[in-house]
């Protein structure tokens, strides 16, 4: 019985469909062993996914940069989502799903073409950011960003983002703002945005972040408001002196800091350009 979690939920597993208390996988599973996976998370309002072309997209692409060959086409992955969303009874959701390399002989190199990816697919509770948190804000401190340098790939090995996570906790903050040699990469588990004199910057999609599927849509929903935007590096000076700083993720949406490292971002309130996002935001995922 796993504590938190509704054991009962159904989930899928190498070709299953099983509760989630019943659901197993090998010591010997190169995700357990080495972290030798990806996973993608997509949220669903209303039993309907959100963005799953793009979410799928990247999970893909996350398979090919770490060679693994799932041999899956994008309608299965697109069923197998469907699927998972039939059988939960939850209103907004998000569907979670990783692939890691296979069970195999413990051995760094890459097994043989004789083992199999592990395919997960799970259905979780998602509430949607509420009033207070869209109102009031987040807080957020700045660290160092220790991770490794294929922050692009959603990969299963996200050691540096629980660390960095749990600074935010050790701190009373909700997130962290992290820095590599000077400038903004991202969150946790979110992609972080700055605004300046009516402007939307946000740091360019290298390898350096994880290019998240808001990344896109605000991109959009700016383009559509005529904010301009612009991604490329962004200093620490920048970010402490931002107008506004914003979060995207999945189940986060688009949500305003309002307090960096104890002091007030602009007016400690959110700002006009979040508003703006905000609102688009809102519009997609009630027409989705
Ligand atoms: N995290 N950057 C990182 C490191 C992330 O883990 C995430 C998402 C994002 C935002 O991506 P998107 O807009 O596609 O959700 C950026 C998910 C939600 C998670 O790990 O649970």
């Amino acid at each position: 019985m796993i504590p938190d979690v509704d054991n009962d939920s159904i989930v899928y597993l190498n070709g299953e469909y099983l509760r989630l208390g019943d659901a197993k996988v090998s010591v010997l599973d190169r995700g357990f062993i080495f972290g030798d996976g990806i996973y993608d998370v997509v949220p669903a309002y209303k039993g309907v996914p959100f963005r799953m072309d793009g979410h799928l997209a990247r999970l893909e692409r996350s398979l090919a940069l770490l060679s693994i060959n799932v041999g899956w086409t994008r309608g299965q992955w697109e069923a197998l989502v469907l699927d998972l969303l039939k059988r939960s009874t939850l209103e907004n959701s998000m569907i979670y799903l990783q692939v890691t390399r296979g069970v195999a002989k413990r051995d760094h190199a890459f097994p043989g073409n004789n083992v199999t990816p592990t395919i997960f697919g799970m259905v979780a509770p998602f509430s949607p950011p509420g009033q207070a948190q869209r109102e009031q804000g987040l807080t957020a401190v700045s660290v160092p960003d220790i991770r490794w340098l294929r922050c692009e790939i959603k990969s299963t090995s996200l050691l540096g983002n629980v660390l960095a996570k749990q600074q935010a906790v050790d701190a009373g903050v909700d997130e962290v703002v992290q820095f590599r040699d000077g400038y903004l990469s991202e969150g946790a588990s979110c992609n972080i945005w700055i605004a300046k004199d009516g402007k939307l910057l946000a740091p360019p999609r290298d390898n350096l972040i994880l290019a998240g599927i808001r990344f896109g849509v605000l991109e959009e929903l700016a383009k559509a408001a005529g904010i301009v935007f612009e991604a490329r590096p962004i200093s620490q000076e920048e970010v402490e002196q931002a107008d506004e700083i914003m979060m995207t993720s999945a189940t986060k949406e688009v949500l305003p800091i309002v307090t960096y490292n104890g002091k007030p971002v602009g007016s400690g309130k959110p700002g006009p350009v979040y508003a703006t996002l905000r609102a688009g935001y809102d519009t997609l995922v009630a027409k989705s």
